[in-house]
């Protein structure tokens, strides 16, 4: 992949890497089916003087010839889907033989983050508790893990669909080591920085092929390329 390819984000939100790889020089389409989620995107990319195409659209269905796309990319996007294939399908035929299919998603399982939800409904409950909301904390905890409406597809079932969609080479990986924590402000940059520090473990992490960063992650990567 070089500057200059053509890169397609589905599912884009607020589309924080399609605007990472337009500023190496990418040309970026941004698909939502929401105009909210598109204009989060037109901010960013407006805040920061970039340009790209933001377009309404399925990804179930999209609206562009086959092979049209070097990169096709989607994060947070797949684990809402009940049925993985559609989507993947409709994304590899976009995408030019050769070119590179990626993807992250936030599974519904036990992950490091299941324990930092817990943190978080614990704080949020203790301060119903004081006010007397008893119901409404006790609520707040045993809906932890909460996961809207995430399916419970497996990092394998992934893999398979990609294969299955025509990409080859297909890699799925267990990501995101550290979790999001709900800390006091003080904490929370405290975090921040050590997180910024923690980034070449982080990196090491992502990159691992083990068994176990894909039980204690807090999200997949599956990425391959569509075969020629
Ligand atoms: C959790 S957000 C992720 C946004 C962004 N990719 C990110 O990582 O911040 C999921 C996005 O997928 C979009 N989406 C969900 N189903 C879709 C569909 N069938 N076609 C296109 N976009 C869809 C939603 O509107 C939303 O903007």
């Amino acid at each position: 992949m070089a500057p200059g390819n053509e890169m397609l984000e589905c599912g884009s939100g607020s589309a924080k890497v399609s605007a990472h790889f337009r500023r190496q020089g990418y040309k970026c389409t941004m698909l939502d089916y929401s105009e909210a989620g598109l204009n989060a995107g037109r901010a960013r990319f407006a805040a920061a003087g970039l340009a790209g195409r933001f377009v309404v659209g399925d990804v179930n269905a999209l609206g562009f010839q086959a092979s049209r796309f070097d990169i096709v990319y989607s994060g947070g996007m797949l684990e809402f889907f009940s049925d993985i294939r559609k989507p993947i399908v409709e994304m590899v035929r976009v995408l030019r033989p050769g070119g590179v299919f990626a993807a992250t998603m936030v599974p519904r399982k036990w992950s490091i983050q299941t324990l930092a939800d817990l943190e978080i409904a614990v704080i949020r409950s203790g301060k119903r508790l004081l006010t007397g909301r008893i119901g409404e904390a006790w609520q707040m905890v045993r809906s932890v893990p909460n996961h809207y409406g995430v399916n419970s597809a497996k990092l394998r079932e992934y893999v398979r669909a990609c294969e299955d969609a025509g990409l080859v080479s297909v890699h799925g990986l267990g990501i995101s080591p550290f979790p999001s924590l709900a800390l006091p402000a003080s904490g929370q940059i405290a975090y921040v920085r050590a997180l910024k520090r923690w980034r070449p473990a982080w990196n090491r992490f992502d990159r691992s092929q083990s068994r176990w960063t894909e039980w204690v992650g807090s999200g997949y990567r599956v990425y391959g390329v569509k075969a020629r």
